[in-house]
């Protein structure tokens, strides 16, 4: 199992399209995401095809209902055998410290990884004033929301390169930051607003990287990850 891994983010339309993309990797030990997308339209066929390969799964659906509901879902995601799930730490102490309990209620062996969404890269502090009427600034919250999942007994956070060096001073390096948002400095940043390199990313002390269409829409996948996790795992060539 890699400590510190490079997840691909397999933000395709349907199983066919994953598992095209994913030939050219046969054998190789991944780590990979689902998201909404993939997964409602797949349902748990697309984690069963993907534990039958040996790849470790992020299973990234940011649950967020009263506790019981989330409970119970979490409690049906851990029957899957994923092994990292995730929440919104907006639903509040008692609703992680339910999900904890359906992962472990539900979990084959290890109980999968909990980590909280604290604030969207979406969100701007004039929308948190505006809309959600929140007067602290975006890092305060992000700070706060980080600390709260923390101490409800969550394994980490989904944040920011940027808020990493911030987020291992409040919580210590043990609590997990696993962070998007991460291209080569030659790529496209998309629609991301504020990105980081993956050697940004290991100086700043990230836990884990997730890397999507770096990655899904270079012309040679296989050898944009390679280039990308030596990066990461610090290996100069
Ligand atoms: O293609 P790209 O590398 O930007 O994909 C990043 C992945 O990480 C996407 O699946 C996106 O949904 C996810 N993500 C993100 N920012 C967050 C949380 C998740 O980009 N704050």
């Amino acid at each position: 199992m890699q400590k510190h891994p490079l997840i691909i983010a397999l933000d395709f339309n349907n199983l066919q399209e994953v598992q095209s993309f994913l030939r050219p990797f046969k054998g190789k030990d991944l780590y990979v995401k689902v998201g909404m997308e993939l997964f409602y339209k797949e349902g748990p066929t697309i984690i069963h095809y993907l534990k039958s390969e040996g790849y470790q799964i992020f299973l990234d659906l940011k649950l967020h209902d009263i506790p019981n509901t989330v409970k119970k879902g979490m409690q049906s995601l851990a029957s899957l055998g994923v092994d990292l799930v995730n929440v919104h730490a907006a639903g509040g102490r008692t609703m992680m410290e339910a999900a904890l309990e359906g992962l472990e209620a539900g979990a084959i062996g290890k109980r999968p990884k909990l980590i909280a969404v604290t604030q969207l890269t979406s969100t701007n502090d004039e929308m948190l004033r505006n809309e959600l009427l929140i007067q602290h600034s975006l890092s305060e919250t992000v700070i706060s929301y980080a600390r709260l999942s923390q101490d409800s007994g969550l394994d980490g956070v989904v944040c920011s390169v940027l808020e990493v060096p911030m987020l291992n001073e409040v919580c210590g390096s043990n609590f997990l930051t696993v962070t998007p948002g991460i291209r080569l400095a030659s790529d496209a940043k998309d629609d991301q607003a504020r990105v980081a390199t993956p050697a940004d990313a290991k100086n700043a002390g990230s836990s884990m990287i997730v890397v999507g269409r770096s990655i899904t829409k270079a012309e040679n996948p296989l050898e944009k990850y390679e280039l990308m996790k030596n990066e990461w795992d610090g290996v100069t060539v």
